[in-house]
């Protein structure tokens, strides 16, 4: 197995889409070329979604035309449907991320359709993208619990992460949309899916709420998942996930893994200080406690 871990930090996307004041612009700019320096190899940049759900990220195009690519990174924009395909295409994006949810009725709040016809906006979107030759990640959400329906059978997850991966996404990120899950029960569901999808196309994708992610991800990593999604500074949630708070904190992820002698190619001490400067830009402390230690020091 592997040593090598990579993170992608969806802080620019899943991170700000929660915030509720305005983020400048070019702070976003500012933020993922700062990210861009400290040797994350994926940076989920923004996303062309609707601006009347999404308002804080309506300014997707003019932040991905103006950050500074850097070779080797990664940047995948989310898409929900073939209009937003196109306004990615339109500014070069080279990676997108469709998303649908184990849950119906957290698929129809967050998209206004079910999980099926979700999945049949995409479709179109998978079939430009391999024409095109751009990769297409997919997100399955709310695969440890649902703010609305409740427990979420594993079934129903390895089923959508299965449709996923068939319809052509190179890798299935399984997110636990409202931080709900624990230990035992998140190696399980991961181990459920990886006996359809191979565990090298598996992410894992948790929210912080109850404070259980950094131990969730401890439990997936023993079970053999080498790609985590993480957020700068534990920034982060769903609008329409009721409870859903911040991400699992990049810096505490990144301490995590180089204390148990893997790599992620991260400047830890880099990534902390672009955290603590991201938090001060939205008025509050960083919500990584590693980033507090490492200032602290
Ligand atoms: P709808 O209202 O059913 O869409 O929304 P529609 O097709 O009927 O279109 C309505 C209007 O939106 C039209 O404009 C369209 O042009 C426009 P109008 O004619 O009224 O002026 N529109 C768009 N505009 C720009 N870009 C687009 C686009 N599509 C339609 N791509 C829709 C359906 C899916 C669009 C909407 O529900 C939506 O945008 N939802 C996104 C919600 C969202 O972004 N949630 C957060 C991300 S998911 C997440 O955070 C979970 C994750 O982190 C993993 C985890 O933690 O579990 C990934
Ligand atoms: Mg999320």
């Amino acid at each position: 197995m592997s040593d090598f871990v990579r993170i992608v930090e969806v802080g620019p996307r899943d991170g700000l889409q929660n915030e509720k004041a305005m983020v400048a612009t070019a702070d976003k700019i500012e933020l993922i070329d700062r990210l861009s320096q400290t040797g994350l190899r994926s940076i989920e940049a923004t996303s062309f979604v609707s601006p009347k759900w999404i308002p804080q990220l309506a300014d997707a195009a003019e932040v991905f035309s103006a950050i500074a690519r850097k070779p080797g990174v990664a940047y995948p924009v989310l898409v929900p449907n073939e209009q937003g395909y196109e306004r990615a295409r339109a500014v070069g994006a080279e990676e997108v991320a469709v998303f649908t949810a184990a849950s119906e009725a957290f698929n129809r709040r967050n998209t206004n359709a079910g999980i099926d016809e979700s999945i049949e906006r995409f479709r179109p979107v998978l079939a430009r993208a391999a024409a095109d030759g751009v990769k297409v990640r997919g997100y399955v959400s709310t695969v440890l619990g649902c703010p609305y329906q409740g427990e979420v059978p594993v079934t129903d997850v390895v089923r959508v992460a299965s449709r996923l991966h068939e319809l052509g996404c190179y890798e299935i990120s399984l997110g636990d949309t409202i931080g709900v899950g624990t230990p035992h029960k998140a190696r399980a569901m991961l181990e459920a899916v990886a006996a359809e999808v191979p565990m090298p196309a598996l992410a894992v994708h948790f929210h912080d709420t109850y404070g259980q992610a950094l131990a969730n991800i401890l439990a997936c990593l023993e079970a053999g998942v080498r790609v985590v999604d993480a957020a700068v500074s534990g920034t982060g949630g769903c609008p329409y996930a009721k409870g859903a708070s911040g991400n699992v904190a990049t810096e505490d992820v990144v301490y995590l893994l180089h204390g148990m002698g893997m790599q992620t190619g991260i400047d830890l001490p880099r990534l902390g200080e672009t955290g603590r400067w991201l938090a001060g830009l939205l008025g509050r402390e960083t919500g990584s406690k590693v980033a507090k230690a490492l200032a602290a020091a």
